[in-house]
């Protein structure tokens, strides 16, 4: 297997402009990371890690990870779809890894047309002009449900094609559904559910770069677990301790601690891997619990 050359610094490919740039970015802040960015405003470079991010269009990013020009790459599981099958079809091996999902950039690829138009899915598909900047996961979706269809393809501004008599209808990315509204179109069925990724080059790195890349990896892990992590603190009745330490959400063995001048209570503290709501604290006091306190997690590492 190829190793890395020369370039001890890790290339993280995030989307230039759209809606996982400024997510991307604060993970990498989150992360510990940062950076000045360069006079072309196209790479940003790292000031306390040999880490540099490089803005690109988010289409480009799964063919620069697999190229191996860049180490990582933060996509929409859209993108990474498309291309996944478009190197197949072209009978190339896809050689880049998808590490780990992440906690933004949720849409999903959806068929629409135009606002009352009547549609049965997927039988009205068929010999339709499909306007898309997703060409094959389209024409996956219609062999898979083995029907004929024109596929029109859009770079962008989708929406607009079936106004210009260019297509029948759409399959595009909805988020809010705004867009789609603001163009007098409706949903009708989701081909695709969508969130941001991270992968990776399966390309050894050299023993340097590849501790940074560990390190980096270990530090996104954190992150991810932290934002949905709380620490909580309260007294409890030792009777009533199994079924308080029950209640506490996706937490691992509580620390459980006498308090002084009572024997009949104690203090428990715990991480709870999931966000505490009002409802579990409801429970927990009527379990017999009482100060309680929910603080955030900052940093964890395990
Ligand atoms: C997508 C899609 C729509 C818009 C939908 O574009 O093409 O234009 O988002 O979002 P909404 O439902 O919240 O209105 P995106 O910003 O991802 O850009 P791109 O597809 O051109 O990369
Ligand atoms: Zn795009």
């Amino acid at each position: 297997m190829k190793t890395s050359g020369t370039d001890e610094r890790i290339k993280i490919a995030v989307q230039k402009s759209g809606r996982l740039t400024e997510h991307s970015m604060d993970l990498l802040t989150r992360c510990g990371l940062s950076y000045s960015r360069g006079k072309d405003r196209l790479i940003c470079y790292g000031e306390n890690m040999p880490i540099d991010v490089l803005l690109v269009r988010d289409d480009d990013i799964p063919s620069l990870v697999q190229e191996d020009v860049c180490d990582l790459g933060i996509v929409g599981l859209n993108i990474i779809e498309e291309c996944s099958l478009a190197m197949r079809a072209d009978g190339e091996t896809r050689l880049f890894e998808r590490v780990t999902s992440l906690d933004f950039g949720q849409c999903r690829l959806s068929f629409a047309v135009p606002r009352g138009t009547p549609y049965q899915h997927p039988d009205s598909l068929a010999g339709k002009r499909i306007a898309t900047s997703y060409p094959r996961i389209v024409a996956a979706h219609l062999a898979q449900h083995g029907l004929d269809a024109k596929v029109v393809v859009f770079s962008g501004a989708v929406e607009i094609a079936p106004s210009l008599g260019r297509a029948d209808m759409i399959c595009d990315l909805v988020s809010s559904g705004e867009t789609l509204k603001a163009h007098d179109l409706q949903e009708v069925a989701t081909v695709l559910e969508s969130r941001a990724a991270l992968i990776r080059t399966p390309i050894e790195l050299g023993p340097e770069k590849l501790q940074w890349m560990q390190r980096l990896l270990q530090r996104i892990e954190g992150v991810l677990q932290v934002k949905e992590s709380k620490y909580i603190m309260l007294h409890a009745p030792r009777a009533a301790l199994k079924e308080i330490t029950a209640l506490l959400p996706g937490s691992e063995a509580p620390t459980i601690m006498t308090l002084e001048g009572t024997e009949d209570k104690v203090a428990v503290h715990a991480v709870c891997r999931e966000n505490v709501f009002w409802e579990t604290l409801e429970q927990l006091k009527e379990a017999g619990a009482s100060s309680m306190l929910v603080l955030p997690v900052e940093k964890m590492l395990s």
